[in-house]
């Protein structure tokens, strides 16, 4: 089965450098469909171009995510979540996509949310590929922990590894996850709710879908590490800035 894979991407400095290492791991997987959904009121070309460039089957779409929902300069970043809209953007594609069966295989597929940030081995997605309804793994760094991850005890999940609301209904990264298509098809309205509190946005999707009872593990019943919840670091721009200031600016035409 392809593996649709469903990436929020927001304009900032890093955005190229991240699309670029995402997409280089995901040409070693086979069948992997890049939806790349743009938090931006319209497609942009530095996107559009690396898509075209990327060697890799994709749809390009995006949605931007209203103001009041938007985080605003200075605000702390677990204030709203963040790429709710654009996941459930790539899901209305998928749903509409998908609907009229184009084959037998059409509705055949596993979908994971995979952020523009993180790190993903190609081990991983060989782990996915069989979910039958929503398979789960552990996620390094992430919660202030060395790693999340739900407890295994007979092939089942019993509970979760987290430093944080354990009472959470699924206290599981977006990384942590994915779901089969045929579940995303036959729950039409499960999508993620935008107006989650910190740290229910998993829970908003997952709630809708399936039971810690049905949860699949994977990556060695949930012992291996196979996704990392890196954050980059904002770039200085102090020197630009400076430069710019006397005329001296790096040349705009040049993309980064
Ligand atoms: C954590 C989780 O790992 C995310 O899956 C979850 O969406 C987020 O918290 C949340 O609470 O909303 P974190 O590293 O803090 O992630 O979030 P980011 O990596 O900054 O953003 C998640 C995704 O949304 C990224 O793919 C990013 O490109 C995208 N994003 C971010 C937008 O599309 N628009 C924005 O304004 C900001
Ligand atoms: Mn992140």
């Amino acid at each position: 089965p392809t593996i649709f894979v469903i990436t929020p991407t927001y304009s900032r400095f890093v955005q190229k450098a991240e699309l670029t290492r995402l997409s280089q791991t995901f040409l070693h997987v086979p069948q992997l469909h890049w939806v790349l959904v743009e938090d931006s009121p319209h497609k942009t070309p530095l996107v559009a171009g690396l898509l075209a460039d990327s060697g890799l089957a994709y749809t390009h779409l995006h949605t931007a995510t209203p103001k009041e929902r938007k985080l605003q300069d200075g605000d702390p970043s677990w204030l709203k979540p963040r790429g709710a809209e654009q996941r459930n953007e790539g899901l209305r594609w998928l749903r509409e996509d998908r609907r009229a069966p184009q084959g037998a295989d059409s509705q055949q597929g596993v979908v994971y949310f995979a952020d523009d940030d993180n790190t993903y081995s190609i081990q991983l997605f060989q782990e996915m590929r069989s979910t039958q309804r929503v398979s789960v793994w552990p996620v390094g760094l992430v919660g202030g922990m060395r790693y999340e991850r739900p407890v295994v005890e007979g092939g089942k999940v019993v509970r979760f590894h987290t430093g944080w609301r354990p009472s959470r209904p699924f206290p599981l990264d977006m990384a942590g996850f994915a779901v089969s298509l045929k579940t995303v098809l036959a729950n039409p309205d499960a999508c993620f709710d935008g107006n989650a509190p910190m740290g229910f946005l998993e829970s908003s999707f997952l709630q809708g879908v399936v039971t810690m009872e049905e949860l699949e593990p994977r990556a060695d019943n949930c012992s291996k590490v196979l996704v990392w919840h890196t954050r980059t670091e904002k770039p200085k721009m102090k020197r630009e800035d400076a430069l710019q200031a006397q005329g001296l600016g790096s040349d705009n035409a040049v993309e980064v």
